[in-house]
Order: C-alpha cells, then sequence, then structure tokens
C-alpha cells in the first residue's frame, strides 16, 4: 500500500495530526494503524485535564512557563517551554472547534482546575474524563473526513529503512514506511508513505504497576531505536503518586491529582498529614516529590499504601467534579465521603523518548514523532501536571504546519517484504507470558522511584537473560503482537536502565541513593 502520510497511532497526537493534514490536504491520502480499537490510548483515560493559561486576570503565560520550568528541575528547553505554553490557548480552541466539551463554571467561562505544581488555576477540563471527551471529538472528527483510512488491530512491526533495502546505509537513515501486522489474519504488509509520524504514546506496561492501558509497551521509542533515530532522556519514568492501591491486582485506577487540587490530604496509617513536613507546597508539590515523599513513609513504616483522605470536601461538590472517581471507588468498597482512599504511587508517564525538533523532525528523514512517545525539552527531568495533552497538541499543530508547504510522495524503490524465512508458529506463549512478567518486575523492584548502582547493575544483568531468551524465540517464530511487544519492552528497559546508569546527578524525577554527596 502506498500513502501520503503515515500515522502510527490513534491518540491525542496522532488524530490532531491526521485530521489538521486530511483537512488541508483533501487531495492527498493519511492513513492511520493502531494496534488496538481504535479509541483505546493513553489519551483516553486522561482525566485531570489540558493546562493552558486562560485567566489573565491572576495567571499569565510567565507563571505557566516558571511551573514548567521548576517542575523540569533546570533540565528543561526553556524555547520549548515558551513556545508551547503560549501556544495552548489557540491549540485549545482547535479541540473546542471540532466540538469538544469543556466543564464551564457559573459565569459561562472554562471552569479553570488546579494541580501539583501549578500556581494558578488552570486546568481544562471535562468532569474527571477529560481524555475520553477529546478522544471521541477527534475520532468524529476524523470519520467525517474521506481521505483518512482508520485500520484498527494492526501492529506497526518495524519502520522501513535503508537496513532492510539492502542498498548502502548512509549516516542519516531515511523512513519509507511501515511493515504491519494484521492481527486477525496474521497478514503482513508493507505501507510505503511520503512521510511517517510516530505516535505511539507511552511505557507504562513496563513496570509492573501502572495508570496504563495494555497497548503502552513503548513500540514507537523501540522501533525509532532500531532505525536509529536518536533517543533520550529515558531515565526520568514518572510515577503518578496516587493511584487506587488494589491488593487483588485488578484493573489499577487513578486519583486525579486535580483531587489533592480539589483539597484532599494524603494521611499515613496513623492519620498523620505528612506532606507539609515534605514540602511547603504540601500535597501540591510537584509529583516526584509527592510520589518520593510517599515512597518515604511506605519505607520507614513498612505499610503497604498511604491514604488520600477526602471526607472534609463538599460532597455534592465532589460528585460534580469527579463523578468517576466517586462511583468507581464506590464500587472498590470505598465511600469517598466517609472512608480515606488507599494509594500507592505507580508508574504514570515517560519524559524521555524520540528526540525531536520543534517541527516535530526526528534525527530520520522523513520520520515525525509526536506525543508521549517524543522527547521534545519541555518536561526536562519532570512533567508538569496536565502539560502532555497540551505537548501532543501543539506538537501535531507544528508538524502539520512544517508539512503544509511540503510534498510528502511515497518512494519508488523497490520494498522487499516482510521477511520470515525459517520462521513457524509459536506454540510456547508461556515463554512470552513468564518473560513479561519477570521483565514488570525487574523494572519494579529495581529501576523504580528511588534507584541506585547495585539494582542498576542487577538489573543490566538479569535483563540480558531475558533478552536472550526472547531473542532466540523471537529468530524462530512467526511474527504475533504479544512477542513484539515483549521485544519493545526490553528495548525499552534496556534504554531506561543503560541511561539511568549515565545519570551521575539527581533530577527531578530521577533519584539514585549513590548519587546523593
Ligand atoms: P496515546 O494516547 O497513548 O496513543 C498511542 C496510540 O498508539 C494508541 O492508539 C495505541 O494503540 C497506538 N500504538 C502503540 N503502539 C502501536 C503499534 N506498534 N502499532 C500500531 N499502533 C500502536 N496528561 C495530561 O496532560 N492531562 C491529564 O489529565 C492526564 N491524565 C492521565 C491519566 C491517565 C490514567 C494516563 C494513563 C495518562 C494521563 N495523562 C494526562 C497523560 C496523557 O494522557 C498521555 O501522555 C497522552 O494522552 C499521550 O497521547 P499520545 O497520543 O502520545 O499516545
Ligand atoms: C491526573 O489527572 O492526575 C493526571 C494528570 C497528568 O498526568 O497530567
Amino acid at each position: 500500500m502506498k500513502t501520503d502520510y503515515l500515522i502510527i497511532g490513534s491518540g491525542v497526537a496522532g488524530l490532531t495530526y491526521a485530521v489538521k493534514l486530511a483537512e488541508q490536504f483533501p487531495e492527498r491520502t493519511v492513513t492511520i494503524v493502531t494496534k488496538a480499537d481504535e479509541d483505546e490510548s493513553n489519551t483516553k483515560y486522561a482525566q485531570g485535564g489540558v493546562a493552558v493559561v486562560l485567566n489573565v486576570a491572576e495567571d499569565s503565560f510567565q507563571k505557566h512557563i516558571e511551573d514548567t520550568l521548576i517542575a523540569g528541575d533546570g533540565l528543561c528547553d526553556r524555547k520549548v517551554v515558551e513556545m508551547v505554553v503560549k501556544e495552548g490557548p489557540k491549540r485549545l480552541n482547535d479541540l473546542i472547534t471540532w466540538g469538544a466539551n469543556f466543564d464551564l463554571d457559573p459565569n459561562g467561562k472554562l471552569d479553570l482546575g488546579k494541580e501539583g505544581g501549578h500556581s494558578e488555576y488552570r486546568i481544562v477540563h471535562h468532569k474527571d474524563i477529560t481524555g475520553y471527551e477529546i478522544e471521541m471529538a477527534l475520532l468524529k472528527r476524523v470519520h467525517k473526513l474521506d481521505n483518512i483510512a482508520i485500520y484498527n488491530h494492526h501492529f506497526a512491526l518495524d519502520l522501513i529503512t535503508e537496513h532492510h533495502l539492502k542498498i548502502p546505509l548512509t549516516q542519516n537513515r531515511t523512513c519509507f514506511g511501515a511493515y504491519v501486522l494484521d492481527q486477525k489474519s496474521g497478514k503482513i504488509s508493507k505501507i510505503i508513505a511520503g512521510s511517517t509520524l510516530l505516535a505511539t504514546g507511552g511505557i507504562g506496561r513496563v513496570y509492573g504497576h501502572t495508570t496504563n492501558p495494555v497497548i503502552a509497551t513503548g513500540d514507537g521509542i523501540a522501533m525509532a531505536y532500531r532505525a536509529k533515530a536518536r533517543v533520550s532522556d529515558m531515565e526520568f519514568v514518572q510515577f503518578h503518586p496516587t493511584v487506587f492501591f488494589d491488593k487483588s491486582d485488578g484493573q489499577s485506577f487513578l486519583i486525579s491529582e486535580a483531587v489533592r487540587g480539589f483539597g484532599a490530604y494524603l494521611r499515613n496509617k496513623q492519620g498523620e498529614r505528612f506532606m507539609p513536613t515534605y514540602d511547603e507546597r504540601a500535597e501540591l508539590a510537584s509529583r516526584d516529590i509527592v510520589s518520593k515523599s510517599i515512597d518515604t513513609e511506605l519505607k520507614n513504616s513498612g505499610e503497604e499504601c498511604v491514604y488520600l483522605d477526602c471526607t472534609h470536601l463538599d460532597m455534592d461538590k465532589f460528585k460534580g467534579h469527579f463523578p468517576n472517581i466517586y462511583e468507581e471507588c464506590m464500587n472498590r468498597h470505598i465511600d469517598i465521603a466517609k472512608d480515606w482512599i488507599p494509594v500507592v504511587p505507580a508508574s504514570h508517564y515517560l519524559c524521555g523518548g524520540i528526540e525531536v525538533d520543534m517541527q516535530g523532525r526526528t534525527s530520520v528523514k522523513n520520520l515525525f514523532a509526536c506525543g508521549e512517545c517524543t522527547r521534545t525539552g519541555l518536561h526536562g527531568a519532570n512533567r508538569l501536571a496536565s502539560n502532555s495533552l497540551l505537548e501532543a497538541l501543539v506538537y501535531a499543530h507544528n508538524s502539520y504546519v512544517y508539512q503544509s508547504d511540503k510534498e510528502s510522495v511515497p518512494t519508488d524503490i523497490e520494498i522487499p517484504d516482510w521477511d520470515d524465512k525459517g520462521t513457524v508458529i509459536n506454540k510456547e506463549h508461556v515463554i512470552v507470558r513468564h518473560n513479561i512478567r519477570k521483565l514488570q518486575s525487574l523494572m519494579q523492584d529495581y529501576v523504580g522511584i528511588v534507584r541506585s548502582n547495585r539494582r542498576l547493575e542487577m538489573a543490566a544483568a538479569n535483563l540480558k537473560l531475558i533478552y536472550e531468551e526472547v531473542e532466540e524465540l523471537y529468530k524462530r517464530s512467526k511474527i504475533n503482537t504479544g512477542l513484539c511487544e515483549l521485544r519493545n519492552m526490553i528495548n525499552i528497559a534496556h534504554l531506561t536502565i543503560d541511561q539511568s546508569r549515565a545519570r551521575k546527578e539527581n533530577r527531578g524525577g530521577y533519584f539514585n541513593v549513590d548519587n546523593v554527596i
């Protein structure tokens, strides 16, 4: 298949870019491949909202810029931060034009919430299901555009570069499209594209405890890494402080930071409100600080979780703002009006990823990337809450603007079919399942909120064993999604461990006990 624009992923990043290009160029073809149902994504589960400066009487771009820089702990790219923050209102307006609804205050203005690390109220939201509202509005728009084809349950395996063409490798590689597995038929096709955008989201599933849905296996970053694109800041995995603590190991559930913005307190089992002893901003310190403080409390007390206390809050208002959280807690036998919510930190977001410039260009020609799979320089060592949806919206727009005066013509070079000679159908799924569990607990235990040189060394040694076992299976197996995801997760773990070992000073979300002087 040939297409002008190939987009891998159907979250906020991929869909926004698709809509803009398809509207601008009705005569060009836009192809989206996505590995699950089209709405399944981290985007769909976003709760708190989008950080945008709107209340100019009290807030300002400068304040949002400073808050982002403080959270990023000296490692943000100031020019990027300024650009993203200033673009915010316009990009939010795109979403509103496309039909996304956000909550209004009694005066009919957008209602603004507050989250950790923000000095002002600036979180635009749709109750506590902001991501769902955005995803649905974007999909509706996509379905109206005839020149967008969206292929669900199509898994991108690898980017096509000179490596596959068996032509001499230049220093700067070019991307010609991707090999894609139709998960229902098992057929592997090549999609040849004028340009390709990776919008594959995060890596949460590399850890045993995460807020992320099952799609978040870092595929795009692993594909880019194999295509020799630059990937950096992988040590900055962000842990969200308040994820419902579920002993049964069921589906994890986030308790939005906006709940603390609404006035909830964190308490230990003795009922002590412990955050004021760690940071003067207390529960509204940035999330690296809150997560590390909880980790310290748990290590000192030997308890399994801390608690979020909402019992002093106005329950009618609470239910109005957070109906989904209220109901889900009730389903889990916690009545927020009377009970404290048991919470623990869990892996939530990757601040690093595929390096891109302000137009979303990677170091590989004709390969763009957008959203959580990228490292733009906005987040530095720690992302400020609700800056992620904003980043995806702004960068999708920037890449679209970059493309708008360019041609995007698929290559005429002959591209070989996917080569699976000598492979057989894998009947040993147990090897995949076993190694996923091993990998997740390795990352959880040795590459978590607080790291040490010894644990990182042990993680690298253990990962090598997992890698060897899985690589041997991969070489003799016909491709399937589970095996490819595991292989990608191993790539991600390798990058995270390696880049953690290289970091010799603690910044933001990165803390190694051996770096403390
Ligand atoms: P995603 O939305 O994750 O989309 C990735 C897409 O790529 C999916 O469609 C997936 O199926 C597809 N894909 C992946 N690999 C492949 C492959 N190999 N082949 C084909 N398709 C593939 N951020 C905020 O700013 N505000 C919030 O309030 C907020 N709340 C959050 C709450 C939760 C529970 C979570 C998990 C995250 C939250 N975030 C929030 C973070 C934010 O939602 C994400 O960073 C953002 O939505 C990422 O968008 P994306 O388009 O980059 O990726
Ligand atoms: C939340 O609602 O707490 C998540 C916000 C975010 O990840 O930015």
